[in-house]
């Protein structure tokens, strides 16, 4: 795993941005796996600069948005269709068809989950996946437990990843219980991985990460047996390596 530690916010989103807008430019039709949550929305920032300056061109790239929640629509604001849309594909020149976050509406939940799937390997795989990562070290929505998923699936939420979220909502009791997010196979057969980390908060988890057992229990553990995994850190969430 190589590791790349920053001393503060814009520098890991800057860094980001970099390694993003270097896989979109030298691939004919980049396909990358996006991430949502705090830590990825400096670096989307970024990429929008990028793109405005005309140093990265989104026109022939297909986007797999990790996860969503379970229920709700995508204009809600706190849906990561609209936290998507808002934060990067309004500003550059992505086209709305190659734009893929997992959703279920009308459709079977498990055949939703396959149609996602499917569109993944029909594109050729990942080539770059961001990731964040939990407190409790699940990677998209890939929760700890007794066993991981490959396939993209609906998932419950655990007690710590409603804690982490409910930031974002009005109270706790609004916070979705349930998503649908890919499985830790979809995200093991991309090409290269990015994890960004920053904050006190996130230094156990990427402890474990990098130097602890490989466990279900970590989902993010798993990324010790990937080829070719980035870690973007700042000092405080890297400080117990
Ligand atoms: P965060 O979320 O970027 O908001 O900390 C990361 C995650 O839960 O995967």
């Amino acid at each position: 795993m190589d590791i790349i530690l920053v001393d503060n916010y814009r520098e890991l989103s800057e860094n980001a941005a970099a390694i993003v807008a270097d896989e979109v430019n030298r691939r004919q039709t980049p396909v990358l796996g996006l991430a949502t949550g705090s830590t990825p929305e400096g670096m989307y920032a970024q990429l929008i600069k990028k793109f405005q300056k005309k140093k990265v061109d989104f026109s022939n790239s297909i986007t797999f948005n990790l996860d969503e929640y379970a229920g709700l629509s995508p204009e809600h604001p706190q849906s990561y269709h609209y936290y998507m849309y808002r934060n990067f594909f309004d500003h550059i020149n992505i086209k709305p068809r190659n734009i893929n976050i997992p959703y279920c509406e009308d459709q079977d939940i498990d055949d939703a989950c396959r149609e996602y799937d499917r569109k993944i390997i029909e594109a050729g795989g990942i080539d770059l996946q961001i990731l964040g990562i939990g407190i409790n070290g699940h990677i998209g929505f890939n929760e700890p437990g007794e066993y991981l998923y490959t396939g993209t699936h609906l998932v419950d939420l655990t007690e710590e990843t409603i804690d982490a979220n409910s930031r974002f909502f009005n109270s706790r009791e609004d916070v979705p219980q349930q998503a649908i997010t890919m499985g830790v196979g979809s995200i093991m057969h991309a090409e290269k991985i990015l994890v960004m980390a920053c904050g006190k908060n996130k230094a156990r988890a990427i402890q474990l990460m990098c130097c602890g057992k490989v466990t279900t229990k970590l989902p993010a553990s798993l990324l010790q047996l990937h080829r070719s995994v980035t870690l973007l850190a700042d000092r405080e969430a890297a400080s117990l390596l």
